[in-house]
């Protein structure tokens, strides 16, 4: 067991291209976004583990003694297992969750507890520690807030364990894990995922480990050599959605119309593909033209989308109001309301962004520049993070 305290950190994702499509077997782009998720796992001798989650305001404290005395046999020692059902619900009943363990702040801590005593298994006594994570992204909103968390609780526990190797050098402030690390962090990351979610694509969790930009089609899951770092602005209409909802709205147009509406998912197919295409020329050697082709292509799929019957009012004042700054938008993810996406282009001047932005938060939403295509989990020197997240929390 390590005996230094570890802060890593996961992005959220957002879907480019492919949402709803994929579904149907097409292929879907999912990229990091540079919201994100940290974590501060701290070392104890006190015969306690604590976890802290001030985002949502749980606090939880275990005897370490308490939970070395469970029986965990059910969980297969040291071996990234599925999670079945039974197994699941024999974890509550073992560890008598006071909360509702079906809301998100139950299943939070049922997936570290998960993590937890399924990655310590190993150790010859469970470990005393205190983990603490915050987030700068919004939850349920379908930018993999849940997985961020699954991808950082497995890259602290594997680390503390010793399982996989800390790789911050002395003097570096931030770094990256070992490919084959990476695996291993993502494995345990989708199980966790699984606990949360029942039955997740292992999409999020995969973008948040590896960073940069996926292609997922049909389970598939390949990182995209180089993608170009995008800024875009991510825009929550604040509109409550429902993707299971929206995907069964998209299959029952699909069988009433499958002469108008298969056509439209081959083409939103071949927008994904036209994107991989160009994020690959810009890695190589970026001109203002690609900045053009994505607007064009974030424009038609945009009116696909609507045309499959996940737009909304506020997805279509979203678009109207960056259009009238010069910007293209286009739902991403479930649509139905809940967030869009901006690409800005290189060349805007800060004050236009600024407008756009402004002019984005008095129709009610909230609305955040960031970039896609950033860095997948990582570890940090701990003094050398101070996010607005971590100031607003009293500097954790
Ligand atoms: O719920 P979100 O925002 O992560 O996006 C769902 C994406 C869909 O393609 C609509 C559904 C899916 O399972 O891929």
């Amino acid at each position: 067991m390590l005996s230094e305290a570890l802060l890593v950190s996961a992005p959220g994702k957002v879907i480019l291209h492919g949402e709803h499509a994929v579904v149907h077997g097409k292929v879907a782009l999912a990229v990091a976004l540079n919201l994100r998720t940290f974590l501060r796992l701290q070392p104890h001798s006190n015969g306690k583990v604590g976890l802290n989650l001030p985002n949502t305001g749980i606090k939880r404290v275990w005897d370490v003694a308490r939970l070395q005395l469970l029986d965990t046999s059910f969980l297969e020692p040291g071996d990234v297992t599925t999670p079945t059902p039974e197994q699941v619900e024999k974890l509550k009943e073992v560890v008598d969750l006071p909360e509702d363990s079906a809301n998100h702040k139950g299943l939070a801590v049922l997936a570290f507890l998960y993590l937890y005593l399924s990655i310590c298994r190993k150790q010859r006594a469970l470990p005393s520690l205190d983990i603490t994570v915050w987030s700068e992204l919004p939850t349920g909103a379908g930018l993999g807030s849940s997985a961020a968390y699954s991808v950082c609780l497995a890259a602290a526990l594997l680390t503390a364990c010793e399982e996989i190797p800390n790789p911050l050098r002395g003097g570096e402030s931030t770094s990256r894990w070992a490919t084959e690390d990476l695996e291993l962090i993502n494995k345990w990351a989708f199980q966790g995922e699984r606990v949360i979610h029942g039955n997740p694509s292992g999409v999020d969790n995969a973008v948040s480990t590896w960073g940069g930009a996926l292609r997922y089609q049909q389970g598939k899951i390949s990182p995209l050599k180089r993608p170009p770092a995008l800024q875009i602005l991510l825009t929550n209409t604040r509109v409550p959605r429902s993707t299971k909802a929206l995907v069964a709205v998209v299959r029952s147009r699909l069988l009433k119309f499958p002469e108008i509406v298969a056509p439209l998912l081959t083409s939103i197919d071949a927008i994904s593909l036209e994107c991989e295409r160009v994020l690959g020329e810009m890695a190589a050697a970026p001109a203002p033209e690609h900045y053009l082709v994505l607007e064009e292509l974030i424009d038609m799929n945009q009116h696909h989308l609507s045309a499959l019957g996940v737009g909304h009012a506020s997805l279509d004042q979203l678009c109207r109001v960056t259009m009238a700054h010069g910007l293209h938008s286009k739902l991403t993810g479930a649509g139905g309301g809940g967030c869009g996406i901006t690409l800005l282009r290189p060349d805007l001047e800060l004050p236009d962004v600024e407008a756009t932005k402004q002019a984005l938060t008095s129709c009610g939403f909230d609305c955040w520049e960031t970039s896609i295509g950033a860095s997948g989990v990582s570890v940090h020197l701990d003094t050398s993070l101070d996010t607005p997240v971590q100031q607003a929390l009293g500097g954790l």
